[in-house]
C-alpha cells in the first residue's frame, strides 16, 4: 500500500515536469514564431524602403522620358505650303507655315475664355466661335475680347521633320519674330 502511495506520488511529479516543459517549449515556440514575424516586417519594410529609394534614384531619368514622349512630330516641312494651317488635333495645335516660310505651332484654345478656335483658310484667320475673337494666322489679335495672342509651343526642325514640343505651352501678349521657327 504504501509502495503504491509512493509510485502515485512519483507519476504525478513527472506530469508536472511534463507540463512544464511542455509549456516551457510552448513558450519558446511562441517567442521563434514571433522573431520570425518580426524578421519577415523587416524584410517588406526593407523592400518598401529601397523601392522608394531606386524610384527617387531615377526619377530623373523618367521626366526624360516622359519630355521625349511630348514631341509630337507633325511632318516633313515640305508637305506644308507657306501661308497655310495645318490642324494637328491629337496634338491639339494648329501648325502654321507663315508667308515667309517660317513655323509657328499654336494652341487650338481661345486666350479668352478657352474656347476652341476654327481655322477659316478663305480668310486666313483663327475665328472663336463663344464671342467672336479673331486671331491672325501667327496668333495675333485681330478682334478681341481675347486679350492677348494664342498659346504657342517651341518647335524643333531636325534632318527636315517638323517636331513640336507639346509638353510646353508659352504665354505672350503679341505676335513677335523670335517666336517663328525657320528650316
Ligand atoms: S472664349 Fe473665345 S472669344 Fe470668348
Amino acid at each position: 500500500m504504501k509502495k503504491k502511495k509512493q509510485i502515485k506520488k512519483v507519476n504525478v511529479k513527472q506530469e508536472k515536469m511534463v507540463e512544464e516543459l511542455s509549456s516551457e517549449s510552448n513558450l519558446e515556440n511562441r517567442r521563434t514564431f514571433l522573431r520570425k514575424i518580426w524578421k519577415g516586417l523587416g524584410l517588406i519594410a526593407g523592400f518598401e524602403l529601397a523601392t522608394i529609394f531606386f524610384g527617387f534614384l531615377f526619377s530623373g531619368k523618367e521626366d526624360n522620358e516622359t519630355k521625349t514622349k511630348q514631341i509630337y512630330e507633325a511632318g516633313k516641312v515640305n508637305s506644308f505650303q507657306p501661308n497655310t494651317v495645318t490642324v494637328f488635333r491629337g496634338g491639339r495645335f494648329y501648325l502654321a507655315r507663315l508667308e515667309d516660310g517660317g513655323f509657328m505651332a499654336l494652341s487650338l484654345r481661345c486666350t479668352h475664355l478657352g474656347c476652341s478656335i476654327n481655322w477659316e483658310d478663305s480668310k486666313k484667320r483663327f475665328v472663336c466661335p463663344c464671342h467672336s475673337s479673331v486671331f491672325a494666322i501667327n496668333g495675333n489679335v485681330e478682334n478681341p475680347p481675347a486679350p492677348t495672342a494664342l498659346d504657342y509651343f517651341p518647335i524643333k526642325i531636325e534632318n527636315g521633320i517638323v517636331k513640336v514640343d507639346i509638353g510646353t505651352k508659352l504665354k505672350r501678349n503679341r505676335f513677335n519674330k523670335s517666336q517663328v521657327e525657320y528650316a
